[in-house]
């Protein structure tokens, strides 16, 4: 199996970390006037360079390069070891296996010993929030005295869980979520450098839905690219589970058009179909949220194709802002409705006839005949109903 792109894409220089500019200037400046401090935190966000900043910072303090400033430079034999994994006197720690007081025991004994190649030997502790309390005590007699030859670095992703005392033996370095614009752009060398197709709207749906997360978004863009298909917002949609479907718009349109009948077909077409209510509902929700957000010119924020996009604006016409709320509200009770299991498409009928109930009783005359007629169909939407039934 050829090697995850976010392996690849790992950054090796300093000016190839993204959207962490102070802590990138901060070690590189330290690196530069050899003023390394003994113990570092990294905290932040999931996949937004903790890891990668440690192991740059790691291969820079052995770097073998005459300039302190040109450091690391990826080509002496310490920079190449580490890159390649071989070097010794760079040890990586998961706290999240090996939480143990022994393990940090094991650690403190040994750091006694000098380096075996480079000048410093450093301690990355991944995750060091699984720590006990115990491996903690140990780490913190380690942070208060360490040999001159160590450093340590410290990554979480829950600083909070982190002891005071810990804390404030460390320079902290808080990263940040990687604004959409860079992660996009990154996506964009990527795709540019591994001969990829993409659509330019997909990358920023990709970049949206990672939350600032890099390695999400690179992780998500591999995993489209390995259907061997052109990443569209179709297919990126599509595997989010955040399509548009037709179902909704009918739906919806349902809703507009005060034809329970029609809604629900929809529904039992979906569900026939296969489609879960719940995550039908949560469609749903998010489209609603897209007519509201265009209602208040916000339309850029939505991600939606073209020809759906058509239709939302007009949807987003059609219905007051108070309509929409309403809607709102009804499908997400759906979505978060944990019931209906003998009978999945009940959450979702309940919301289709509130909603349409409810504009009926705000603007007649709406023939309460069609109203009448939607419960009708509900009550006769048993056929899969087991033969006890349980209320
Ligand atoms: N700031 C960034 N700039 C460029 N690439 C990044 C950045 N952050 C993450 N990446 C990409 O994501 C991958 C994983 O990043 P890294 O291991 O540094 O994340 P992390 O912050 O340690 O995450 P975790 O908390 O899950 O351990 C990198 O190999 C790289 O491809
Ligand atoms: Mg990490
Ligand atoms: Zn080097």
């Amino acid at each position: 199996m050829s090697q995850a792109l976010y392996r690849k894409w790992r950054p090796q220089k300093w000016d190839e970390v993204i959207g962490q500019p102070h802590i990138v200037q901060t070690l590189k400046n330290a690196v530069a006037s050899d003023r390394v401090a003994h113990a570092y935190l990294f905290a932040g966000p999931r996949g937004t360079g903790k890891t990668t900043a440690a192991r740059l910072l790691a291969k820079a303090v052995n770097c073998l390069d005459p300039d302190p400033a040109a450091r690391p430079c990826n080509k002496c034999d310490y920079c190449k070891a580490v890159n390649e994994s071989r070097f010794l006197d760079l040890i990586e720690i998961d706290a999240a296996s090996q939480t143990g007081v022994d393990d940090v025991r094991d650690l403190r004994d040994k750091i006694n010993f000098s380096p075996n190649q480079g000048k410093y030997k450093i301690y990355i502790i991944d995750e060091v929030h699984m720590f006990s309390n115990s491996a903690f005590n140990a780490l913190l007699k380690t942070l208060e005295e360490p040999p001159p030859h160590a450093i340590f670095i410290l990554a979480t992703t829950e600083i909070h869980k982190i002891p005071p005392t810990v804390l404030s033996r460390c320079q902290r370095h808080e990263f940040r979520r990687v604004p959409v614009d860079d992660i996009v752009a990154q996506l964009q060398n990527i795709v540019k450098s591994e001969k990829l197709k993409a659509e330019p709207e997909a990358l920023t749906l990709i970049a949206r839905q990672s939350a600032g997360g890099m390695r999400d978004a690179i992780s998500l863009l591999d995993q489209l690219a390995s259907t061997g298909q052109t990443i569209s917002l179709d297919l990126t949609q599509a595997v989010l589970g955040t399509a548009t479907s037709q179902t909704v718009l009918d739906l919806v349109s349902a809703v507009l058009d005060r034809a329970p009948a029609a809604g629900m077909d929809a529904i039992h077409a979906a569900l026939d179909s296969g489609t879960d209510a719940r995550v039908l509902a949560r469609q749903v929700v998010d489209y609603l949220r897209a007519l509201l957000l265009i209602q208040m010119g916000n339309g850029g924020q939505v991600d939606l194709s073209a020809d759906v996009r058509a239709r939302a604006e007009k949807h987003a016409k059609a219905f007051s802002s108070a309509d929409i709320l309403r809607m709102i509200k009804a499908f997400n009770a759906a979505a978060a409705d944990q019931r209906g299991g003998w009978q999945p498409s009940l959450p979702l009928e309940l919301a289709l006839a509130e909603v349409l109930e409810a504009s009926a009783a705000m603007e007649s005359p709406v023939p309460s005949t069609t109203i009448k007629k939607g419960l009708e169909i509900l009550s006769q939407t048993g056929e899969e109903k087991p033969k006890t039934e349980r209320i």
